[in-house]
């Protein structure tokens, strides 16, 4: 299986170093979503439906912290602990809970696949968007089983392998990355049609599964550009990556300048570690 760059540690170490590229990411993608329910919103009403009081909550990959704070808010008398491997982003996610007069520890700085966490700790945990950076994300779910207290639940999503697909057939034909549409998905290794194995082969136990249909509508190729400059998929020039505005004056001298559309599917699965 050739590989992607969303497996490479190197490229997600620099990916995640900082809140500004992420946002950048996050914020095009949002402004460009037509339909498709907010996710933050989806994993709490999970989490309220699956796991009403929780004491210990451990949010795996939380990025920037938008749900690791919304749960928070959620269960304001439980503990709340972000893991993330990027220590830029984990002081943006204690700033917001301390922002929240919210309980923030130091949060570990961590690699998914050892957490420093002690075994069976923990009544809830929340895996979003993070375990398609493993190249064997049952190993990583696992180790969050290992840390769920018996009967614990874990709360992963993901998106489908062919999300965003139509914006690689963009980058090609405007001849910047010819092969853009020869490249393996971002989300190989943990994607709509293989999340449900990964998760049972880890020895949890699947008792709810949500797929909903996101939409995107980019409204021009400046706005495309703004997202796919943050889109390690694509073999641009450092210097069109670092600069959007050059990214789209590119993508213009080739393409004529208009909408871009393009969806996704977001699964999310919610299951128990035995009891
Ligand atoms: C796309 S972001 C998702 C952030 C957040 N969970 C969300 O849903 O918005 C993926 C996160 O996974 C983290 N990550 C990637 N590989 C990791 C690893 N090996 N151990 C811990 N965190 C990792 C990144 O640092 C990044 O914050």
């Amino acid at each position: 299986m050739s590989t992607t760059p969303f497996l490479d540690p190197d490229v997600t170490a620099s990916l995640y170093a900082t809140p500004r590229r992420l946002g950048q990411r996050t914020g095009a993608l949002h402004r460009a979503k037509t339909t498709g329910a907010d996710a933050t919103t989806t994993i709490t009403t999970l989490a309220t439906a699956s796991t009403p009081n929780p004491a210990w909550i451990l949010d795996v990959g939380c990025g920037r912290g938008t749900t690791t704070v919304a749960l928070a808010h959620r269960y304001p008398a439980a503990a709340v602990l972000g893991v993330d491997r990027s220590p830029g982003l984990l002081a943006v996610v204690q700033a917001r809970l301390v922002a929240e007069h919210r309980r923030a520890g130091l949060l570990p700085v961590a690699d998914f696949h050892h957490l420093p966490l002690p075994t069976g700790a923990f009544d809830l945990a929340v895996a979003s968007f993070c375990l398609y950076h493993a190249p064997e994300p049952a190993v990583v779910v696992a180790e969050i089983a290992r840390c769920l207290r018996p009967g614990g639940q874990l709360i992963a999503t993901t998106k489908s392998a062919d999300s965003y697909h139509d914006l690689d057939a963009v980058i090609a034909a405007s001849g910047l990355d010819p092969d853009a549409t020869h490249r393996p998905s971002l989300y190989q290794s943990f994607h709509t049609d293989n999340a449900a194995d990964v998760v049972a082969a880890a020895g949890l136990m699947i008792r709810r599964r949500l797929d909903q249909w996101h939409t995107f509508r980019f409204a021009d190729l400046g706005h495309l550009a703004e997202y796919a400059a943050t889109c390690p998929k694509y073999r641009l020039p450092p210097q069109v990556t670092a600069d959007p505005a050059m990214l789209a004056s590119q993508l213009r001298r080739h393409l004529p300048d208009g909408p871009v559309e393009t969806a996704s599917t977001v699964t999310y699965l919610v299951a128990a570690a035995p009891a």
